[in-house]
């Protein structure tokens, strides 16, 4: 039998979702809906590898990042939600496969040492076991669903092709039961903060979320990064050094050459240039703001999609478990 093509893709629930995530991951998710059949993961095990002290930040965050990307118009009609805690398969994958990896290879992977050089604090001196090992959870939650396209960002390369490893060595030993899954890059690369960090983020208070109010949107708009040497409204500016112009480029695309024109010759004041901005983005966020709402009124509804999902996924992890286990002789 031919196996069709199959997503997944999952996050952390460590925060929620900015407009970096919007046009990084969740617009790519809407279309990739309509075209395969997806599964979309709520990474709470992988999420506590790096938060293990603060349970309560994870768990406030499971529903938050579900709401977050049913606002933005992932039907779940079409898409499996699902929590990665209450599949246990995918625990038990994460020990079958952990023997097929070495502690190098681990320490190796680029994704795991950037993180771990940045995440000192936490780990001083010595990762945890479970850290180092993430990657190995990962390609067990994506085998796990026998997921053959993973849309990822660019960081998360490593961790695909550490799956990959996994899969063929697991085959070789094992015999051909687990299908190498590919990633899929989405197309737009990091957005970057209001402050013109290269990285948006909640511990830089540079992002813009999705859950944002259009009053917080007007602040933060307000006070973002502009040419520095523009002091007067025909002052000529450099829209190439403004973060306006950056985000006009995002939220009001059309207009966005006239803009930077008229910002060089000097015929475009920043405050009036912020206000536009601020209208475009409620302009594509307003509509985002409306469904959340509805799902932040209806508790019980996010988490009935979210455990109905995780049933229907736990099917599917069974069966590759069943696979799993009887090429592994550890069918009784
Ligand atoms: N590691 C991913 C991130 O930090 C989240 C994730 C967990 C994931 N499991 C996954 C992504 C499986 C793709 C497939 O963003
Ligand atoms: Fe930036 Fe607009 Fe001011 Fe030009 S006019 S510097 S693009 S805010």
């Amino acid at each position: 039998m031919e196996r069709k093509d199959r997503i997944l893709t999952g996050d952390r629930p460590t925060g929620k979702m900015h407009i970096g995530h919007y046009f990084g991951s969740l617009k790519n998710r809407v279309k990739l809906q309509d075209e395969y059949e997806t599964y979309i993961e709520v990474a709470d095990v992988q999420a506590l590898t790096d938060n293990f002290n603060n349970p309560e930040k994870v768990q406030r965050n499971v529903l938050e990042v579900l709401k977050d990307q049913l606002s933005v118009g992932i039907n779940p009609e079409k898409v499996t939600f699902f929590l990665q805690s209450m599949i246990p398969e995918i625990a038990e994958l994460t020990v079958f496969y952990s023997n097929l990896v070495t502690i190098s290879r681990l320490q190796r992977n680029p994704t795991v040492k950037t993180e771990i050089a940045q995440k000192k604090e936490l780990f001083g001196e010595s990762v945890t076991y479970g850290f180092l090992g993430y990657p190995v959870n990962q390609a067990a939650d994506i085998t796990a669903f026998d997921a053959t396209i993973v849309p990822v960002g660019e960081d998360q390369l490593p961790l695909i092709e550490q799956c990959r490893e996994i899969v063929r060595k697991f085959n070789s030993i094992y015999g051909e039961t687990l299908r190498e899954p590919k990633a899929y890059l989405s197309q737009n690369k990091r957005i970057k903060g209001l402050d013109g960090n290269e990285k948006m983020g909640k511990s830089l208070g540079n992002a813009i979320y999705l859950s944002d109010s259009e009053e917080e949107i007007a602040k933060k708009v307000m006070s973002a990064l502009t040419d520095p040497n523009r002091i007067r409204k025909d002052d000529f500016g450099n829209p190439d050094i403004c973060m306006v112009s950056y985000y006009h480029k995002l939220f009001t695309q059309s207009e966005y050459e006239n803009i930077c024109e008229e910002c060089r010759k000097g015929k475009r004041g920043c405050v009036d240039c912020k206000k536009q901005l601020i209208k475009s983005i409620n302009a594509e966020l307003g509509p985002i703001r409306e469904k959340r709402k509805y799902y932040d009124e209806n508790p019980k509804l996010v988490k009935e999609i979210l455990m109905e999902g995780t049933s229907k996924a736990r099917i599917i992890a069974k069966e590759t478990m069943k696979n799993v286990k009887e090429a592994m002789k550890l069918n009784y």
